[in-house]
């Protein structure tokens, strides 16, 4: 009788080792597909645009540099519209035959200052549109989301709120201390 292992032992051996592997890139692919659920469902339960930027969209009328920088982009790219004096298109009150509205003023004459820090930043970003989700509103304001990145965004909406009255920023403060503490 011979100890040495007959060809069909031989056989199921390496069988053996070639399940083992499988079995290790199984455990691998498993793992690795946990992983990617996980991943997928933290990501999925993210709020998506034009609400991704939740509780994160702070003006910060106080900081010098963020202000100055604003000045410089609201020159380039609102003061068109909003006007340079902040004052707005003139009757921005009366509807346009088209349907759209004349820009209104930023100071404290308008209502820029009722809505929240993530308000202002999501019409200045993705349009009045969008940010309202009123589809068919017509707008003659750019989105700016492709023209101007978040910080600079948030530099432009800092300048325009530096400029209004003590008064009108402290009820503009309570306000985006209101809508936090909705959340
Ligand atoms: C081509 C004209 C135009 C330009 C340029 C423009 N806007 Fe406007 N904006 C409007 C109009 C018109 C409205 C009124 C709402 C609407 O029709 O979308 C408006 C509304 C807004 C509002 C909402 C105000 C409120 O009281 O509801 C904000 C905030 C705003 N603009 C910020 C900006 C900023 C910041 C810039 C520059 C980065 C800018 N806009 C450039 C035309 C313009």
């Amino acid at each position: 009788m011979s100890f040495a292992l007959n060809p069909k032992e031989l056989c199921c051996l390496r069988l053996n080792r070639t399940m083992k592997k499988a079995l290790i890139i199984w455990s691998f692919l498993f793992g690795a597909l946990i992983l990617a659920v996980l991943v997928f469902g933290y990501f999925a339960s993210l709020p998506t645009a034009p609400n991704s930027h939740s509780g994160r969209i702070v003006l910060r009328a106080n900081d010098r540099a963020v202000v100055a920088r604003g000045a410089e982009i609201y020159v380039e790219n609102c003061a068109s519209c909003h006007g340079a004096d902040l004052k707005g298109e003139p009757n921005w009150q009366t509807e346009n035959p088209d349907g759209s509205w004349p820009a209104p003023p930023h100071d404290a004459s308008g209502h820029t200052w009722h809505h929240a820090d993530e308000l202002l930043f999501t019409i200045t970003k993705y349009g009045t549109a969008e940010a309202l989700d009123i589809q068919e509103y017509v707008s003659n304001m750019p989105k700016f989301g492709k023209t101007l990145g978040d910080e600079e965004i948030i530099a432009v909406l800092s300048w325009i709120k530096a400029q209004w009255p003590d008064e009108i920023r402290q009820q503009h403060d309570a306000l985006n201390e209101q809508v936090r503490r909705a959340r």
